[in-house]
């Protein structure tokens, strides 16, 4: 009898060590676990292989020439031009819209052709000269293609606005007096999402009144 009421006062501490001994079975489960998990870090020797490499690309600058300066650009030759050109050079007035080619909102000429400098790797430009919008004029002496802009009130937002004027300017240069139809059909496949088309192709044909060949 007594060794039986010793044995039911002890019960809760046995009770007790057995959900510890759970406890710690969990637990040494976990630390398992997490110690075969590092077995899937890669070999930090590749990392660094890898990053020898990417420094070893950069290094070698790339010459451009953009509105008329030669400009020498350490980054990775399959950067973007559109990055370059604002990170790099601080012209801010090419801008990002899509990153794929659709909206135009990133648009400079290359030697006279509008072009999608999103998707343009700056190791693909060659000798051919880039210009920008800050090519064109400056604020006290605006190419006429913004002044006619301003004076038509054209923009909204202004974000497509770069890719229209540049456009634009290829237009005027190949054709100095287009039509409306002209213009529209140029500018198509630049995209507004204020819908300020109307006025857009007012300004266009504005500045080709106003100067012929811009
Ligand atoms: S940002 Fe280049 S086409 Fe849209
Ligand atoms: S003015 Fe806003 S996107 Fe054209």
């Amino acid at each position: 009898m007594g060794a039986r009421r010793r044995s039911d006062a002890l019960r809760p501490l046995s009770d007790a060590l057995r959900t510890a001994f759970g406890r710690h079975k969990t637990a040494r489960k976990g630390l398992d676990d997490r110690v075969a998990s590092t077995q899937d870090v890669p070999d930090l020797t590749d990392v660094g292989a890898a990053t020898a490499d990417r420094l070893k690309r950069i290094a070698m600058a790339i010459s451009l020439k953009v509105n008329g300066v030669v400009h020498s650009v350490a980054a990775e030759p399959d950067t973007p031009l559109l990055y370059v050109l604002r990170n790099d050079l601080e012209l801010n007035g090419a801008k990002f819209g899509c990153g794929l080619e659709q909206c135009g909102a990133c648009t400079v000429l290359l030697d006279g052709v509008p072009t999608r400098s999103c998707v343009r790797a700056i190791q693909d430009i060659g000798q051919q000269e880039v210009t920008t919008i800050e090519g064109l004029g400056t604020v006290d002496k605006p190419h006429p293609l913004q002044q006619a802009f301003i004076d038509e009130q054209a923009a909204q937002c202004g974000y497509c606005i770069n890719g229209m004027i540049m456009t634009a300017k290829e237009l005027l240069d190949r054709i100095p007096h287009p039509t409306e139809a002209d213009v529209r059909a140029t500018l198509a496949p630049n995209l507004c999402r204020c819908g300020t088309h109307n006025r857009i192709v007012r300004a266009v044909l504005r500045a080709a009144q106003a100067n012929g060949k811009t």
